[in-house]
C-alpha cells in the first residue's frame, strides 16, 4: 500500500486509490481568513501545547456535530484525536493484549488491519452482503469462540456507508447487534466518518444512538466533511475507558494540533458547515453516478459492483480469471490506480475484488480512470481465454453483494 500510494501521488496517474476528500472546494478566502484572525488574537496558545483530551471549544462543537446525527453526549465523554486512525489506534492500544480476539467486517476498513496487526489481536472477520455485516454469521461465530471459553475484546465495524463496501448496515441489524452487545456484554466500536455523506435515502439511528454508550465506543472524524489535512478525530467513550485513552494518547503525542484544533472549532461554532457538506453531497453525488455509469461501459461482462447511498468508495468484483493485485500492476502502467481487495482482509480474501474511490478526483478523471481499468481488465480476460481455451468465465464470488452493479 505504502509503495502504491508514492505511484500514485504521480501527477500522471488518476487515483481511484485514496479516500481523499475533495479540500479543492474548500473557499480559501475562508480558510485565510480564519488562520488571519487566529494569528492576531491567540498566537502564543495556538503554538503551544494543548490539554491531551482536546481543547474544550472542539469537544463542545462535536458535540453538535454528533446530534446533526441524532446522538446526544457531554462534551466531556470525548477525547480529541489525531485523525481517525489515531482513535483507531488508541482503542486497539487500550483494549487488546497480544492474542485477544477482535472481530470486524470481511471486507474492513484497510487502514486499521496494520493497527489491528501491531497490536497482535486474532482478527475474525464477519462476512458482509448489502446490508453489512451477517450479524447471524456473528452470532454463530460468537457462539463457536463461548464454546471454547473465548470472548471478542471488541467489535469493529464502520456500519454506515463502509470502506471499502460502500454498504450500510440495516436498521434490523444494527438493533441485533446492540441486544447482542448488551447480552454479552462485548464492546463495539462505532466508526462513523461517513454517515453525514448520503447522497439518497433516509438516514438509520447509529450504532450509538440505539445503544446510548453503554457498550458502543464512537470514533468520528472531520477529514471527511472538512479536511484530513487538519488531523482532527475522536473518541466518545464512557469514562474507565476515556482515561485509559487518554493515557495512551499521552504517550503518543501529547496532544493533537492545538492551531488545527482552533481552526476547527472557529469553523464549527459559525454553524455554517452543513451547508459546506451540503455542497460535498452534492460533488461527490455526481461523482458515484459517473463513476458506476462508466464502470457499466467500461468494466468486463461477470464483474458487479454496487451503488452506494453515501460515503466514497464503489466496491467491485471481477470476473475470477481477474486477481486484482495483478491488474493493478498492469493499471499502473495505465496511469491509473485502485485498491485490490486484499488489502481489507487479513486472510488474502478478496482476490477478485477492488475498492474504488470516486471523491477525490473529478468526473472526467473518474470516467478516464474506469475506462482505462476496463481496458487492463480486457487484456487479463484475453490472456487468460488465450491461456485456457475457455470463453466463458467462471463469475467470482460477490463479497458485499450491494446495490447492483449491472454489466
Ligand atoms: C473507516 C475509516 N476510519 C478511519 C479513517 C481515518 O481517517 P482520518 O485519520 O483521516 O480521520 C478512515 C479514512 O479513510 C476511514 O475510512
Amino acid at each position: 500500500m505504502r509503495d502504491m500510494m508514492a505511484i500514485t501521488a504521480r501527477p500522471d496517474v488518476i487515483s481511484l486509490a485514496g479516500g481523499l476528500p475533495d479540500t479543492s472546494t474548500f473557499p480559501p478566502e475562508a480558510f485565510a481568513a480564519e488562520m488571519d484572525r487566529i494569528t492576531r488574537e491567540s498566537v502564543a496558545e495556538v503554538l503551544q501545547y494543548g490539554p491531551t483530551e482536546g481543547l474544550d471549544l472542539v469537544r463542545e462543537q462535536i458535540v453538535n456535530v454528533m446530534a446533526a446525527e441524532d446522538m446526544r453526549i457531554e462534551a466531556m465523554d470525548v477525547t480529541v484525536t489525531t485523525g481517525g486512525q489515531q482513535a483507531i489506534d488508541l482503542i486497539t492500544k487500550v483494549l487488546i493484549d497480544p492474542g485477544d480476539i477482535l472481530i470486524c467486517d470481511a471486507p474492513t476498513y484497510p487502514g486499521a488491519i496494520p493497527t489491528f496487526c501491531s497490536y497482535e489481536a486474532d482478527v475474525i472477520q464477519i462476512e458482509c452482503d448489502s446490508d453489512g455485516m451477517k450479524i447471524d454469521l456473528l452470532e454463530e461465530t460468537l457462539a463457536e469462540l463461548a464454546s471454547r471459553g473465548r470472548k471478542p475484546k471488541f467489535i469493529y465495524s464502520v456500519p454506515t456507508f463502509q470502506n471499502p463496501g460502500g454498504v450500510t448496515l440495516s436498521l434490523e441489524r444494527r438493533q441485533r447487534l446492540v441486544e447482542i452487545a448488551r447480552e454479552l456484554e462485548i464492546l463495539v466500536i462505532e466508526d462513523n466518518p461517513y454517515g453525514l455523506l448520503r447522497y439518497e435515502g433516509e438516514p438509520l439511528p447509529t450504532l450509538y444512538s440505539l445503544d446510548g454508550g453503554g457498550y458502543v465506543i464512537y470514533l468520528g472524524t472531520f477529514s471527511k466533511i472538512l479536511s484530513a489535512g487538519l488531523r482532527i478525530g475522536w473518541i466518545v467513550s464512557p469514562t474507565p475507558v476515556r482515561e485509559k485513552v487518554v493515557l495512551g494518547k499521552q504517550a503518543a503525542d501529547l496532544c493533537t494540533s492545538t492551531l488545527t484544533q482552533n481552526f476547527a472549532g472557529e469553523y464549527f461554532r459559525k454553524g455554517r458547515w452543513q451547508e459546506y457538506v451540503d455542497d460535498l453531497i452534492d460533488i461527490y453525488r455526481g461523482r458515484r453516478d459517473a463513476m458506476t455509469g462508466a464502470m457499466a461501459e467500461y468494466f468486463p461482462h461477470g464483474a458487479v459492483w454496487n451503488r452506494p447511498e453515501g460515503g466514497l468508495f464503489v466496491w467491485a468484483t471481477l470476473p475470477e480469471a481477474i486477481n486484482t493485485e495483478d491488474l493493478l500492476a498492469r493499471a499502473l502502467t495505465k496511469g491509473v490506480a485502485f485498491v485490490p481487495g486484499t488489502s481489507a482482509y487479513v486472510d488474502g480474501r478478496g482476490i477478485h475484488s477492488m475498492r474504488l474511490n470516486f471523491s477525490g478526483v473529478t468526473e472526467d478523471q473518474i470516467i478516464e480512470g474506469v475506462r482505462r481499468i476496463g481496458e487492463a481488465a480486457g487484456e487479463q480476460m484475453a490472456l487468460y481465454e488465450t491461456m485456457t481455451g475457455e470463453m466463458e468465465l467462471p463469475r467470482a464470488n460477490r463479497p458485499p453483494e450491494a446495490g447492483e452493479g449491472e454489466a
